[in-house]
């Protein structure tokens, strides 16, 4: 069968992980985390006291980083990514490190690498615009920041009930500010990714929409 790409960026904290990776298993296909690539770099830079402005150190850094995958998931130097990447302070440092145009290039690179000739889901900021520019669907979810900021509030407030909403909406908009205003790779929808608006939407329902979207557009069943 014909290699199938679909590509899914979008803003931080939009579901598009997890809409990704529901797609990816209902497909049966390869699942590509491009976020938890940036994460690991940030990490690594975090834990080695690398400063995120010395691009060099942090480009060999990032050359350190064994990615590969096992069936369709995702490995970081062997391991699956830990819950420790997904912290407010690794979030913020991977947007910052995200913007430097040599570490893109290396992440860059590692991405086509990974989809080698097979078919894959693979979620970012830049998969459509830069990485897979010929991939046959793409989309682009979006929520307004204040939804955003509230699922995210709810999803963490068993863990730290004192944790306060307005301070998880001013990260997500400084993330968003960052991530759509850096010269490269900016994040933006493709020409012709099909934008999702899914403020309103619960999880299943924007799966449903992608499944379908993939069955009508490509010979993928
Ligand atoms: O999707 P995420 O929240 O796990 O991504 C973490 C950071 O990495 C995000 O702030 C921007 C950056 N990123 C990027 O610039 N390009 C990608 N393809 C994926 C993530």
């Amino acid at each position: 069968m014909k290699r199938l790409i679909i590509t899914i960026d979008g803003p931080a904290g939009t579901g598009k992980s997890t809409a990704a990776r529901l797609l990816a298993s209902r497909l049966e296909l390869p699942f590509l985390d491009t976020g938890a690539m940036y994460r690991a770099v940030a990490w690594r830079c975090l834990h080695n006291d690398i400063a995120f402005d010395d691009e060099t150190q942090v480009v060999k850094q990032t050359q350190q980083i064994r990615f590969e995958f096992s069936g369709n998931r995702l490995l970081i130097d062997g391991n699956e990514p830990s819950d420790e990447l997904r912290s407010d302070e690794v979030s913020q440092a991977a947007s910052v490190i995200a913007t430097l145009p040599a570490v893109r290039e290396v992440l860059v690179a590692q991405q086509r690498k990974l989809a080698g000739e097979y078919s894959l889901v693979s979620e970012g900021r830049d998969q459509g615009t830069v990485v897979f520019p010929q991939a046959e669907c793409k989309f682009f979810l979006t929520a307004s920041a204040e939804v955003r900021a509230e699922r995210r509030w709810k999803d963490l407030r068993e863990e730290n009930p004192t944790l306060c909403k307005e301070m998880i909406l001013e990260e997500i908009q400084q993330r968003d500010e960052r991530d759509q205003n850096r010269k490269t790779a900016p994040l933006k929808p493709a020409e012709d990714a099909i934008i999702i608006d899914n403020s309103k939407k619960t999880r299943e329902e924007v799966v449903n929409l992608l499944v379908e979207h993939v069955q009508q557009t490509t010979d993928y069943s």
